[in-house]
């Protein structure tokens, strides 16, 4: 049995997790709300919050796992992509503690920890054959506030890149999207939930037509915000009093292009099981949609619990159990990386 510590601190969220072997004992997440006041993360703000939160949020995650200190077999942390402030507090962490605890460390990368976070093994199903686990080869979509890509994955660590966004992640549209209409940052979350009471069809936004599985954001943005600007002149209330069409139309564009590809993606490579995963895959019409498309092609989806959805220390976890199933150390002299 294996007891490994995670530490994620890639942006904006403090996080401290404990795992025994695939299973998560405690997943502690602290929230960063300086940022709220400036519509995005201030990257020198995040590193001092992240500097106060590391010894509360790693000792929280101790206390609740209910092991000690000596039971933990490897730290494990964060390496990149982000903020180099962020990342180094929580690197930084991981190596001191190790050294002191005598432990090896374990880098994970953060793109393949939210792919990897499907493989938890949760409470309701770790005793079945069938966790609810996926299995090779599968097909991830990874979208979060920094990236969005087409996985193909073959094992834990052969990930193909089958497309990505060649500009806006599709959550940073989205949170553009909410920062235009003055809903607060990040706006995923509050347009997910003001969609609820809006018509989908409402509003049309245009769709780049950009070839293969690649992505393009900017330009939705762009013509959501001239829309905008054009409806305004004509009616300054135009938001207020459209704000949840506004928002179910605007979801329900993005989401449709993001599974039109991945759609096709499986066809053409044959697989019939599709995943999601970043801090978008808490958004409730992707879940939804996923759920549809994969019932009408008898394919089989996997939607992680909305704790692994945005970023969490317990999908750090998962990935460094499976390179400490291969004997994946790092060095005590790495560096993070920001790309
Ligand atoms: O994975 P994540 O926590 O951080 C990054 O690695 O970027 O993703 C954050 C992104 C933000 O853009 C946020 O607005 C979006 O996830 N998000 C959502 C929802 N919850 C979080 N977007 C749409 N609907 C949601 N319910
Ligand atoms: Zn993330």
């Amino acid at each position: 049995m294996t007891t490994i510590l995670a530490i994620e601190s890639s942006c904006d969220d403090t996080s401290a997790a404990i795992l025994r072997d695939d299973r998560v004992l405690s997943n502690v997440i602290a929230s960063q709300k300086v940022h709220e006041q400036y519509g995005g993360v201030v990257p020198e703000l995040a590193s001092r919050a992240h500097q106060q939160n590391i010894i509360p949020v790693v000792d929280g995650a101790i206390r609740q796992s209910g092991i000690t200190k000596e039971d933990i077999d490897a730290v494990a942390f964060t390496r990149g992509p982000g903020l180099l402030g962020s990342l180094m507090v929580g690197v930084n962490f991981a190596k001191s503690f190790a050294l002191a605890l005598g432990k090896p460390i374990i880098e994970v990368n953060h793109l393949q920890a939210h792919v990897l976070s499907h493989f938890i093994r949760r409470p309701e199903n770790q005793d079945s054959a069938d966790a609810g686990i996926p299995k090779f080869p599968f097909i991830c979509l990874l979208v979060s506030g920094g990236h969005t890509q087409i996985l193909l994955l073959k094992d834990h660590f052969d990930i193909e890149c089958l497309g990505t966004t060649i500009d806006d992640a599709a959550g940073e549209a989205i949170d553009k999207a909410a920062k235009i209409m003055d809903l607060g940052y990040p706006g995923g979350p509050v347009i997910d939930r003001l969609a609820k009471d809006g018509n989908p069809e409402a509003f049309q936004f245009a769709t780049p037509h950009i070839p293969g599985y690649n992505y393009s954001f900017s330009g939705i943005k762009t013509s959501f915000l001239y829309f905008l600007r054009d409806r305004l002149k004509e009616n300054p209330q135009f938001i207020e009093q459209h704000k949840a069409d506004l928002c179910a139309s605007i979801q329900r564009t993005i989401v449709a292009f993001l599974l039109k590809k991945v759609e096709r993606a499986a066809i053409d490579h044959h697989v019939n099981q599709l995943a999601i995963a970043g801090g978008v895959s808490a958004n409730s019409l992707l879940r939804s949609e996923l759920q549809r498309i994969c019932a009408r092609h008898h394919w089989k989806a996997f939607i992680p619990p909305f704790q692994f959805c945005t970023d969490n220390a317990a999908m750090v976890g998962i990935a460094a159990y499976f390179k400490y199933l291969r004997g994946d150390f790092a060095n005590m002299d790495l560096a993070p990386y920001t790309r």
